[in-house]
Order: structure tokens, then C-alpha cells, then sequence
């Protein structure tokens, strides 16, 4: 059982793909990748992850600080941090990486996978979702970065995909796009 500490605190619900990979993934130390104000990594810490959460926005992270010192949850470590680097120095059973690759550097793509598959135990679960710019489905938002069709599951090639798919959303504003979601074990 998880208290609703989203609501508590004026947070969206956590991540529906977060939720359903939780019903697979037994709790692990667990990399939240652009985890905002922590409603996911808030989430992971109740099940049982010890759970290193990272942000590029020093305001989220104190924030979720601010959630963590208040409800004495001590299995969150945070840290405000640039995923661009690519300079992962730990490996985790899970990272989750939902709606921010959207906001990376372009040209940092192949190497934030390449860091967080390195980064990642065998057996472990790599979690990512984000949007996508097919001739299909224009993205209506002029995100720095945009997924093409096929483009995420490449990069997974020799990973056990247990999801993936690439299927139209509906933003807030009801503006649609294409998402990809993917839930990819490690091999080997
Ligand atoms: C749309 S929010 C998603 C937050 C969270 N993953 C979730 O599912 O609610 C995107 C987050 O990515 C963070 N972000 C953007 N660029 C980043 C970067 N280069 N390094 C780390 N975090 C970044 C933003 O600050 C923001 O909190």
C-alpha cells in the first residue's frame, strides 16, 4: 500500500508506465532520470527502491527535498544534475526515464542511452518514455528533441523489450502526438 503523497503535496499522479514496470521490477536501487518535483521517485521509495533522483531544476529538487524531510523518508537520495553529461558513476536495477528526454540536447541522445544501458545491471530494467516527430503525426511542440519512428528501439537491440510501442497521446492542451514507451531488460 502507497499513501497518496502526490496529492498530499499538490503533485500530478505518478506515471502510469511507472506503475505498471513496478508491477514487474522488485524494488532495486533505482535511477529517476528528470525526476521534477518527485512524484514518481516519491512513488518508487514507498514500494521499496532506494531511489537516487536527479533534475536539472534546483527548485524540483528542493522541493522534493522539502516532501522527503517532511514524510522522514530517508530512501531518496537527490541531486540536481545535467543528464547531458552522460556521466552516470553507479549502476541501478531501474531507471526510469519518463516525458524529459524531450529536453535534452540533440546531439547528447546516443550517449544518455549508451551512459544509462552501461549504468544498468544485467537483468536490470531500463524505463523510457518520450515524444515523438513522425510524418504521421507532426509534434505540435517545439521540443528541442523529438524521437522518430523506430529510432528507440534500435538503440535497445539486444535487450529483452517487454513494451514497446509508439502510440498517439493526448497532451493537457488536447494536442495529440506520438509517444515512444519502452520497458527493455538488460541480457547481458
Ligand atoms: C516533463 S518533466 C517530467 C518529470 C518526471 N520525469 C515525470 O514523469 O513527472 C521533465 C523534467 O526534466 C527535467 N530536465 C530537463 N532537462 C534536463 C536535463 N538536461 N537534465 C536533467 N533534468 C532535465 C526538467 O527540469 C523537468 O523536471
Amino acid at each position: 500500500m502507497t499513501v497518496d503523497l502526490n496529492s498530499r503535496y499538490g503533485l500530478s499522479a505518478v506515471h502510469s508506465e511507472v506503475v505498471d514496470a513496478c508491477k514487474i521490477i522488485e524494488p532495486c536501487n533505482a535511477l529517476d532520470m528528470g525526476c521534477s518535483s518527485g512524484r514518481n521517485a516519491l512513488y518508487l521509495a514507498q514500494l521499496g527502491f532506494d531511489v537516487t533522483a536527479i533534475d536539472i531544476n534546483p527548485s524540483a529538487i528542493a522541493m522534493l527535498e522539502r516532501i522527503c524531510s517532511e514524510e522522514k523518508l530517508n530512501s531518496i537520495q537527490t541531486q540536481v544534475s545535467d543528464i547531458n553529461n552522460a556521466s552516470l558513476d553507479t549502476n541501478y536495477g531501474f531507471i526510469s526515464c519518463t516525458v524529459t528526454l524531450m529536453f535534452i540536447d540533440p546531439s547528447r541522445f546516443d550517449d544518455i542511452i549508451a551512459d544509462m544501458q552501461k549504468s544498468t545491471f544485467v537483468g536490470g530494467y531500463n524505463l523510457i518514455v518520450c515524444a515523438m516527430n513522425t510524418e504521421e503525426h507532426p509534434c505540435p511542440v517545439p521540443f528541442p528533441f523529438t524521437l522518430k519512428a523506430g529510432q528507440l528501439r534500435e538503440v535497445y537491440d539486444g535487450w529483452e523489450l517487454i513494451k514497446y510501442n509508439e502510440d498517439l497521446g493526448t497532451m493537457h492542451n488536447g494536442a495529440q502526438l506520438q509517444f515512444a514507451t519502452l520497458l527493455a531488460r538488460k541480457l547481458s
